[in-house]
């Protein structure tokens, strides 16, 4: 059952990432879906500020992954222009989570294969106004599904349907 939370600028989603990491732990991996200029992003700079990140975080897409100082770890990956999945093995995500961090990847969805089964899945969609986004979050796992209400609480703010 997904939670459905609405925001209507960059800021918003930002603070919005910012609050699913207070529920934040080693190990963690969130998988942003959605197309290009949703906000996965957006997302991500708001989570790793809510980790206590200085640095600028921006998109990784060329280099697929950047890593960033914070409370813990943040480890974000961007995996849109791998073309093979074999490519995705050799990413390193195993040693990553080892690491002790978090892991967030966009366009996570295409490697689902090779993915741990606790995640959580976020999927951004535009919304009625150009800048409005509906953000759809769904616990898988046990790891996640035990924070649900957690996250209900921590989402309050942008709750509900678009
Ligand atoms: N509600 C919103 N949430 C996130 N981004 C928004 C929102 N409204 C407008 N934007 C704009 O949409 C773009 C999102 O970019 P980005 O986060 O890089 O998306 P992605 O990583 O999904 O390609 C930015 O230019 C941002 O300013
Ligand atoms: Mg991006």
């Amino acid at each position: 059952m997904p939670i459905v939370a609405t925001t209507a600028s960059v800021e918003e989603t930002r603070l919005l990432g910012e609050a699913v990491a207070t529920l934040a732990g080693t190990g963690d991996v969130v998988v942003l879906a959605g197309d290009l200029g949703a906000g996965k992003t957006a997302f991500v700079q708001g989570f790793g500020r809510g980790l206590g990140v200085q640095e600028r975080i921006t998109s990784p897409t060329f280099t697929l992954v950047h890593v960033y100082d914070g409370r813990l770890a943040v480890h974000h990956l961007d995996v849109y222009r791998l073309e093979h999945l074999s490519e995705a093995s050799d990413l390193g995500l195993a040693e990553m989570l080892d690491d002790g961090g978090v892991v967030l990847i966009e366009w996570g969805d295409a490697i689902a294969r090779l993915l741990p089964r606790d995640h959580l899945d976020v999927r951004l969609t535009f919304g009625a106004d150009d800048d409005d986004r509906v953000i759809e979050l769904v616990p898988v796992g046990p790891h996640w599904a035990r924070r649900t209400d957690a996250l209900l609480a921590a989402l309050q703010p942008w709750a509900g349907g678009g």
